[in-house]
């Protein structure tokens, strides 16, 4: 959720560290700030609000020193304040520390350290952490001084319990960096002279795309010449190396006023990216090459379970629809912070899917590894390569849409939303799907880049009505079958990026209830499909336009609307109903990326958010 940014070389620390809080951003922004070394004790800045405002309204360009950190925070324990926010300082001043995640028995600790005469500045738990490790420092002097720093940290965290990524420097130690996480990610990146250690590698690729990706459990150890790695019971581990293959032109704006706007015009691309090298030869299924379970396994598997949040969540929704139509196998969707808790019965021969763009959402790891613990097989589906999902799970499909920066999820959601479409593809070419179906999908899928080019060519037109919609404070989405969870899609984004209340639901639901909201003062977006559902969708329209309710319409083609039935209407190309979905989902991204822009909200950034819920 927070981001931290660490670095140790020859060069200036704060300017690589600010650039990298700046790409860091996203992850959390309510407050930010920076400690340097600097001759035995710490240059530090810190300021609640945006990491540009701790650029300009502080001396931390100006800090000379080549060892540093910096953090954005996005608050769990304690307002945002500047007091509140990190680099935290232990009460003797010889740690400075960042942390990301929450440390859950803190209360206990602080009253122990306070009976020993440690003070707190602030009501975070990280201080606390700080705090501790400056004890065990105080408290066994006698280790030998080379290790003295890494030990205390080690005896402290072993102390703790909840989830964390951390950064700590001691001001004795002038160039040397001790990280270390349980829960929360963090990446070292290992440069031409220089290391930098950060929780997303879009703070790295600036400077190295090698990396080695750290472990729940251990802890990393940085000096100018080298660096080790060593768990918490102070086992040596060997460090695996990994490249990124993202450079760093996918992590910039490209002309695009927003990352949102970037990624949902990137979306052509990154579908056929997502696509790319996973059709059989015989063009008549999708092939899979990390799943990690053989095709007979998989053709026994009796249920499906998918696991996700948020978005994720309705993309899983979609391909249940796909999977149950076209593979008639059936599958369940659980919010992954409601299955581990639910305890509901299980199949023997389930398979579980988590979805999930960053790899890193707590609910969904928590929800894989209690799948696992019950000895299912768990397979996921990632954007972040080198997650935790990803290196936790038994195999599954990368997205490689590249980089998301945008906290609104779009073009990793359209993503998951094909992976769904080819794995019932997958699964039904298994059993009832015929070679000519298969055909007739498959193409359909390699033709979809080229109908959401389509869509996106109207985005002018969705901007005009935008801008006249961008009044309202109610919203309802409506759509029927594989268009229900776009209509929840289509609500979370209004939501989420301009604060306008949106509500989704099944078409013919509304009437059960949400029907009460409708006035001229609440607009209803229809998503409206040709063939059987039509005329149904049109029945809901009428008993909207009955009740002065104004309708925009999302309608393929050959939909002939009733004359003055819809106010607006975006018309999007008839398609195959695997990818129907997608091409529905791209005219209520435009229409809410328009409405935020026409109210100047910070489309990128939106209140309260972060793209990476690394805590419960
Ligand atoms: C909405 C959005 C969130 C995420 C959710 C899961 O636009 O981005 O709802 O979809 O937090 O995140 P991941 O996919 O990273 O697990």
């Amino acid at each position: 959720m927070c981001g931290i940014v660490g670095y140790i070389g020859t060069q200036k620390a704060s300017s690589i560290i600010l650039e990298g809080l700046k790409r860091l951003e996203y992850r959390g922004y309510d407050s930010a700030g920076i400690a340097v070394q600097k001759n035995g004790r710490f240059d530090i800045a810190k300021k609640a609000g945006r990491v540009e405002g701790l650029i300009k309204g502080t001396a931390a360009q100006k800090f000379s020193g080549t060892t540093g950190m910096g953090h954005t925070r996005w608050a769990t324990h304690g307002g945002v304040t500047d007091a509140n926010a990190h680099p935290h300082l232990s009460s003797d001043g010889k740690f400075a520390l960042i942390h990301n995640g929450i440390i859950e028995n803190y209360e206990s600790i602080k009253r122990f350290l306070l009976s020993k005469g440690y003070t707190f500045a602030s009501e975070t738990d990280t201080e606390v952490l700080c705090n501790l490790i400056a004890y065990h420092y105080q408290k066994e002097p006698a280790v030998e001084d080379a290790s003295r720093f890494l030990e205390s940290v080690r005896k402290a965290l072993r102390h703790i319990e909840g989830a964390y990524g951390i950064a700590v420097m001691c001001a004795d130690y002038p160039a040397e960096i001790v990280a270390a996480r349980k829960g929360s990610p963090l990446i070292l990146g290992v440069g031409d002279g220089e290391y930098m250690l950060a929780s997303d590698v879009s703070a790295i690729i600036s400077r190295t795309q090698n990396v080695v990706y750290l472990k729940d459990g251990e802890i990393l150890h940085i000096t100018v010449r080298n660096f080790s790695i060593t768990t918490l019971d102070a086992a040596d581990v060997s460090p695996v190396f990994d490249r990124v293959s993202w450079s760093i032109a996918d992590a910039d704006l490209n002309g695009h006023a927003h990352f949102m706007e970037k990624e949902i015009f990137e979306q052509p691309a990154a579908l056929e990216n997502t696509m790319r090298g996973r059709f059989s030869e015989d063009g008549s299924t999708a092939n899979f090459g990390g799943l990690n379970i053989s095709a007979v396994d998989f053709r026994h598997v009796d249920r499906f379970h998918f696991l996700a949040c948020g978005s994720a969540w309705h993309a899983c929704l979609v391909a249940e629809q796909l999977i149950e139509r076209f593979a008639r196998v059936p599958v369940e969707v659980d919010y992954a912070s409601e299955f581990r808790y639910r305890n509901s019965p299980l199949e023997r021969s389930a398979l579980f899917f988590t979805f999930s763009q960053s790899g890193e959402t707590i609910d969904t790891l928590a929800a894989l590894r209690e799948a696992k613990r019950k000895g299912y097989k768990v397979l996921a589906v990632n954007n972040v390569v080198g997650s935790t999902i990803a290196r936790e799970s038994d195999g599954g499909i990368y997205q490689h849409v590249g980089p998301e920066i945008g906290v609104a999820s779009t073009k990793a959601f359209t993503s998951q939303l094909l992976i769904g479409a080819m794995l019932a593809l997958y699964i039904g070419r298994m059993r009832d799907l015929s070679f000519s179906d298969g055909v007739e999908y498959v193409q359909a899928l390699k033709g979809v880049p080229d109908l959401v080019r389509q869509v996106l060519a109207q985005a002018p037109h969705i901007k005009e009505i935008a801008r006249r919609y961008a009044k309202f404070q109610d919203f309802l989405f409506l759509g029927r079958l594989s268009l229900f969870p776009v209509a929840l899609e289509g609500a979370l984004k209004l939501k989420e990026i301009s604060y306008i209340h949106a509500e989704g639901y099944p078409a013919a639901e509304m009437k059960h209830g949400p029907i009460a909201l409708i006035s001229e003062q609440c607009p209803s977006v229809f998503f409206v499909p040709s063939g059987e559902m039509f005329s149904k969708v049109v029945s809901s329209m009428q008993e909207i336009k009955a009740r002065k309710g104004r309708i925009i319409a999302v309608a393929t083609e050959d939909c002939a609307l009733p004359a003055g039935l819809a106010d607006e209407i975006i018309r999007i190309p008839e398609c195959h109903e695997a990818v129907l979905p997608i091409v529905a989902t791209v005219p209520v991204q435009l229409l809410s990326y328009y409405i935020a822009v026409e109210l100047q909200r910070d489309v990128d950034k939106p209140r309260n958010l972060a793209k990476s819920v690394t805590v419960e």
